[in-house]
């Protein structure tokens, strides 16, 4: 295993180091999902590290969302797949982070004259060009989303530019968005949509919203989103003012 073989030592940095290791199982998928982590004692031995600096390291990366534990019965790498809120990443990147191949599947990749409903959540005038994404979302060849995005042609001039990831073509045209509201409902998926995600109609999905803005203001996507209900966990840290 990648993680026995880390020449960790005792070093201040030891807990950070063991972090990286076992997230990096999880992105190489050494270890499946829903499968066991090697035992406390098993990982402290393995990397000359202390007990309590390998549980410490687990509790971080349990709180994270990458490994989930059963009271007696030991650690696992999470089957869920768990989006923390508060950052600003792209289905793409997420999909990485958990050692999962995304991949997109096109319904329409076009571009046109803007709706007025369209209009107002972009700050668009009559007439301007948008191009319109719709598509299903896979991780590892399994449906988790579907994703509907409308993005200014001022901002994305050919539809044609973004051929799996929108947020890294944007990333090459420097218009990589900066900050977003995001708006969650729950809803239950219909008939279209519970057959494209492979689930039963009626089954429980995560109705996401995000209008994304770049630093001067300027609206750089709308996106409606269908997240299976039975996959994901959106997780936000909390603060008090
Ligand atoms: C998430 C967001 C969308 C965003 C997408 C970009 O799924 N909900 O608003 O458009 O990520 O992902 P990618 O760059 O993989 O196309």
């Amino acid at each position: 295993r990648r993680i026995c073989q880390d020449p960790a030592t005792h070093q201040p940095l030891a807990y950070l180091r063991l972090r990286r290791a076992i997230r990096n199982i999880v992105e190489h998928r050494d270890i499946e999902p829903g499968q066991a982590l090697p035992s406390e004692r098993d990982l402290s031995q393995a990397l000359k590290l202390s007990r309590v600096t390998v549980r410490k390291a687990i509790a971080g990366l349990v709180e994270e969302g990458l490994l989930t534990q059963r009271h007696g019965a030991g650690t696992f790498i999470a089957e869920r797949i768990v989006k923390p809120m508060s950052r600003l990443t792209s289905f793409t990147e997420d999909l990485h982070e958990r050692g999962l191949h995304p991949r997109s599947e096109f319904f329409e990749r076009g571009i046109g004259e803007v709706t007025p409903e369209e209009s107002m959540a972009l700050n668009l005038s009559p007439g301007s060009l948008v191009v319109r994404l719709h598509r299903v979302r896979y991780g590892q060849d399994e449906p988790l989303a579907i994703e509907r995005s409308v993005v200014p042609a001022s901002v994305l001039p050919d539809p044609l530019l973004v051929h799996d990831s929108l947020y890294e073509a944007l990333e090459k045209l420097n218009a990589r968005p900066r900050r977003a509201l995001q708006r969650l409902r729950a809803v239950s998926l219909n008939a279209q949509q519970a057959r494209l995600l492979h689930v039963a109609v009626g089954s429980a999905g995560l109705s996401i919203e995000r209008r994304s803005f770049l630093d001067d203001g300027r609206v750089v996507e709308f996106t409606c989103s269908w997240y299976r209900g039975d996959i994901y966990d959106f997780v936000a840290e909390l603060q008090t003012d």
